[in-house]
């Protein structure tokens, strides 16, 4: 066994974690979560790394997506759903559009805490410290709100329980079939890419009916009555990894169970600090944002500290500098990992980089620059002769107006309507639809470059 431990990253500097005052309190909690099961299990992960892995070779693609944080008050198995149909939708238009295998991760049963770019919120002369995310303090502008409290992470264990049970049934229970291609349409008759999507789903449709009739489709039936649908989250708060982290007896190798990837923030992946030597001990794959900051020799070590082994599909390097700036800083990082030979999924978030202020004093993203970044990215990867392999979105399914733009445009005005997000601003279902079919072009135009060079 490796000398690393769960605990381990108590002996280092910490950032973007709360200072519990109630010590007794914090250790009850831990205690008690210590006892819960772990949601996820050490032979999944392995499964989405080698998926991952795949997806790094450029043999499959990486969506991820979900909320920007997930909410308590906003817990419903019908958000539930609505997000998973239209994480499924896109995953066809990708599988359809570039004949590639979809690897389906979502930002879900798990996603609560939040790294914040300031400690403290001033509103109307008045100072409280920042909203962290519903597993640490309370969203409403109150003083008691906002005191961090440790009983939240049994809420959110629970909630993320109930999560995971309710996407395992809809992944294998049938709702997943891709004979359902149709059923996941309704209830967005009105985006215009509905249409496009419904022209796609018939010649899904087509195909299925002459499989079966030429009798091809036998022994393919679990691949298309099921998905493999996985969860992840930012690996924030290390109170609650560590008391859902277990040694897995037949590997002997610890696995955080409290979702199948976790992830390291922008704002905390300093090559020292608690969260990468908590990440760098569990065998889960690993995701670690690169920002404009982010230099080529800081990736070196991280890569070195993050997988020391090389090991394929355990390292994705979530890309997230903004519109018009993937050119600046990818490039430098991309070589970094070729003169390292570093084996590793890259993959845009094209989110974190085009938060701005609307007209009208909200906080959103702007389509065109979404779609932007994402074009960004391919054209580098283009250029490098290296393998795009998957994209990271905040989404819903819900039809909510918080990013701007889209084919059915939502206006500065528009944003009050339907603004629920309990952080950033997510893309709704059609931005999400709409977005699917524009990264199926990208990508089956670079998958075409890529397999016309290889027959040179
Ligand atoms: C996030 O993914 O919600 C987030 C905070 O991202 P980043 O660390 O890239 O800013
Ligand atoms: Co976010």
């Amino acid at each position: 066994m490796s000398e690393w431990h769960k605990t381990n990253w108590r002996a280092k500097p910490r950032i973007q974690m709360p200072e519990y005052t109630d010590a007794a309190a914090l250790n009850a909690v831990e205690t008690q979560l210590g006892k819960y099961p772990p949601l996820v299990f050490a032979g999944e992960a392995r499964r989405l790394k080698e998926q991952l892995g795949a997806a790094g070779r450029g043999e499959a693609f990486l969506l991820q997506g979900g909320d920007c944080a997930e909410s308590f008050d906003q817990f419903s198995a019908d958000a539930i759903r609505d997000t998973f149909k239209v994480m499924l939708q896109m995953a066809m238009v990708l599988t359809y559009g570039a004949k590639v295998p979809v690897v389906k991760v979502g930002r879900m049963a798990g996603q609560f805490a939040k790294p914040r770019s300031a400690p403290t919120e001033t509103i109307n002369g008045v100072e409280l410290p920042s909203y962290r995310g519903d597993i640490i303090n309370d969203l409403a502008f109150t003083p008691e709100s906002r005191i961090p409290n440790p009983q939240k992470m049994l809420q959110a264990y629970t909630q993320a329980a109930a999560t995971l049970n309710l996407l395992r049934a809809f992944s294998t229970g049938g709702y997943a079939d891709v004979n359902q291609v149709h059923a996941w349409t309704l209830g967005f008759t009105e985006a215009e890419k509905v249409e496009a999507y419904r022209d796609m789903a018939n010649r899904i449709t087509d195909t299925l009916d002459f499989m079966n009739a030429a009798g091809v489709n036998n022994g393919t039936a679990h691949t298309l009555h099921s998905v493999d649908f996985y969860t992840s989250h930012e690996g924030l708060l290390l109170e609650y990894e560590e008391a859902l982290t277990r040694l897995d007896s037949t590997s002997d190798k610890w696995l955080a169970g409290s979702g199948h990837m976790i992830w390291i923030g922008d704002r905390t992946r300093q090559p020292d600090g608690a969260h990468v030597e908590f990440c760098s001990g569990v065998l889960n794959p690993i995701g670690l944002k690169c920002g404009p900051t982010t230099t080529a020799d800081d990736l070196k070590v991280l890569m070195q500290k993050l997988n020391p082994e090389n090991e394929e599909g355990r390292l994705t390097l979530i890309a997230r500098f903004g519109a018009g700036k993937a050119g600046d800083h990818l490039p430098r990082l991309v070589q970094a990992v070729k003169e390292e030979g570093a084996k590793v999924t890259w993959v845009c978030d094209p989110m974190h980089g085009n938060t701005i202020k609307s007209s009208t004093g909200y906080k959103t993203r702007p389509f065109e620059s979404v779609l932007r970044e994402v074009r960004d990215f391919f054209g580098v990867h283009n250029a490098e002769g290296t393998i795009p392999g998957g994209v990271h979105f905040e989404m819903t399914g819900q039809d909510v107006t918080e990013c701007t733009g889209g084919t059915r445009a939502v206006t500065d005005e528009d944003l009050s309507d339907r603004y629920h997000t309990a952080c950033d601003p997510r893309l709704n279902a059609s931005q999400s639809l709409e977005l699917a079919f524009l990264v199926a072009e990208e990508l089956s135009a670079q998958r075409a470059a890529r397999s016309a060079q290889a027959t040179d």
